[in-house]
Formats: C-alpha cells, structure tokens, sequence
C-alpha cells in the first residue's frame, strides 16, 4: 500500500485550518461604493437593467454617503445623470462650477469630509451624442480637443472637492495634461485615478442607461478610443503611460472577464490596482440571483475576492454596500 506523502486535504479539514491558511480576504476597506447622482430633490429613479440600483438626487446621495462611511467603505465613485437640456455638442455643462455634479461634490464633502470622494471625467453623460469626447463630421473624437475640455472638467472637480479625478474616457494623453493643469492650479494632492486598461466591453450597456448615454449613442460605439478586448500587451503600454503621466492609480476595467489584465499590470508595475466590477456584471449576478438560480451573497463575495486575489488593491463595485454589509455580519 503506498500512500499521499502530501495531503492537501488536511489542512481543509477543518474551519479553523482553512482559516489560518487563508490568502486573500476581502475586508469593506477594498471597497469602492458606485453611485449616480440626479437633480432635483427626494428623488430616487430605479434603473430597469440594474434591479437595485436607483439614480439618486443629493438629498439621498448623502443617505448614501452616510451608509459607506457607517460600513467602512472609505470612498465612493460618482456619476452624474444629467436631464437633455444640459446636454450638448461641446459638453460646456461638465464644468459648470454649479453644475450637478459640482453641487454633489459640495454637499458630500461638507456632510462626510473623510470620504473620499471619485469624480468621473469624461463627457458622455453631457454630450448630445453620447461619445466619452468631441467629435468631428464624420462621428470620429478627436483627441487632443477633447483633452481640453477634460481638463476643465478635471480642474472644475477638483475645485468643487473632489479628492480623486478618475478620467475614463481614454484618450491619449489626458492624464499628463490634467496633471499638469492640477500642479497650475494648486491642487497637488487632487489623485488621480486613471481609467487606463479600459475595453470597448458591452457589459457597460446598464451604466449607459443609468446616465442616459445609450439612447444618444444609438448605434454608435466607442471602439476607436476604447482598447480591442483580444488585447493585454497594449494594456501593459497603456499603464505605463498613464504612471508616467502622474497617475497616482491605475485601473482595468471590467472586472471578472479581465483578470488576467489586472495580474498582468499588478506584477508588472506594482502601482496601486483598481478594478471596476461593472454594471453588466452587476446585472449578470442580480439577474442570476433574482431568478433563484444563484445564491446572491456567495457570488458576490466569491467575484470580489477573485478580484483581490488577482492583484487588485480596491474594487469599483454597485454591490459595495451590501457586499460590506455581509462582511460585517461574517
Ligand atoms: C464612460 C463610462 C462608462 C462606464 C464608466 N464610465 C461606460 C462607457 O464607456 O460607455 C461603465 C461603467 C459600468 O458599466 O458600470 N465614460
């Protein structure tokens, strides 16, 4: 009779051993809540493809606010969802200092000082025709146009009290430009989070009808800026651009299907590495969940930790707070 000299089973025999052999774990601190901010006030509008999810007006988005901090989530990613009559070709609303998202800013900051608070730059929720820049006749964004309204959307965000600056509409370039205008303007400490591996995914269809994007953009599609999903060298070169540029994190966006991307970059840079689990896979899960066929709590835990074990220091998430909320009561 021969026997296994090494048996992995051993050590995962137990819950106690199982515990102290444990490599990665998820704690609400990783977390990174995502919200959408509208006008008016007492106003919470469901999203029909994010079943949970609700557009909130500032009044609820400090409710919100409150429960990340109660939870221990330090900071929380904004969008806003801005009505057709703010929208237009040259996007001129994104730096309106009183502007929604600027309005946000301020009440959040003045409520929770110590929340970290994620600014989106880029232009799609304010452009008629819902690309992330400006364009030209034929449809097609133009780079370094489009860098210049970033950066007054960066330089208006960061003078409303916003603590990071995360541009997620990759044009070339951007990060080094908003930096450089940041140094200019004082804000030395304004972080910048850049969206720099970010795939033309259609698993954003959800947050494109979250902010009111999709029906502009139609048929439309943002393959000429956002990167090739067969790709993960070009992803390599994209990190390293943005670190050189003055990005203080990087982020691989989406989540789960883009694992590979955030080892990959975390080995290779060793930057601090966000990922963002998007509005489809948010969708994917409650769909799942909501059918019975998935058990919610498990999958979403378990699509987190993955998520660090690939290399990722914090997580964009929908499910932030009741991912948060099952740890708690772990
Ligand atoms: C656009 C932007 C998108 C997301 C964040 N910022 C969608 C897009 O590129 O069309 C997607 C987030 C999600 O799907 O949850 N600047």
């Amino acid at each position: 009779m021969t026997f296994p000299h090494t048996r992995l089973r051993r050590m995962r025999r137990d819950a106690f051993s199982r515990e102290l052999m444990r490599e990665t774990r998820l704690h609400p601190g990783d977390l990174i809540m995502v919200a959408f901010v509208i006008d008016g006030s007492d106003r919470r509008e469901a999203v029909p493809s994010m079943p949970g999810v609700e557009r909130l007006s500032i009044d609820h988005s400090l409710n919100l606010a409150d429960d990340c901090v109660a939870l221990g989530i330090p900071a929380l990613a904004l969008f806003p969802s801005v009505e057709a009559q703010y929208k237009s070709a040259d996007a001129a609303e994104a730096w309106n200092p009183q502007g929604l998202f600027q309005r946000a800013a301020r009440a959040l900051k003045a409520r929770h000082p110590q929340l970290g608070l994620i600014g989106d730059v880029a232009l799609d929720p304010y452009t008629t025709h819902g690309q992330d820049g400006l364009i030209d006749d034929h449809g097609y964004v133009l780079n370094d146009l489009t860098i210049e309204a970033l950066v007054r959307m960066a330089l208006a965000q960061a003078e409303a009290g916003f603590d990071i600056v995360a541009p997620s509409d990759m044009m070339d370039g951007r990060i080094g430009a908003i930096r450089d205008a940041l140094e200019n303007a004082g804000h030395v400490n304004t972080r910048i989070l850049a969206y720099s591996a970010k795939y033309a995914s259609a698993f954003y269809g959800p947050f494109r009808d979250a902010v009111g994007s999709s029906a502009s953009l139609g048929k439309g599609d943002k393959h000429t800026y956002q990167m090739d999903i067969g790709n993960s060298d070009e992803a390599l070169r994209e990190v390293e651009l943005d670190i050189g540029e003055g990005a203080d994190m990087v982020m691989v966006k989406p989540g789960l299907p883009y694992l590979d991307v955030v080892r990959r970059v975390k080995d290779h840079f060793g930057m601090p590495t966000f990922v963002y689990q998007v509005s489809g896979e948010y969708a994917m899960l409650k769909a799942a969940a909501q059918n019975g066929w998935l058990d919610e709590r498990s999958v979403v835990l378990e699509s987190l930790i993955a998520m660090k074990r690939a290399g990722a220091d914090a997580i964009l998430s929908y499910y932030a707070i009741e991912a948060a909320r099952w740890l708690r009561a772990d």
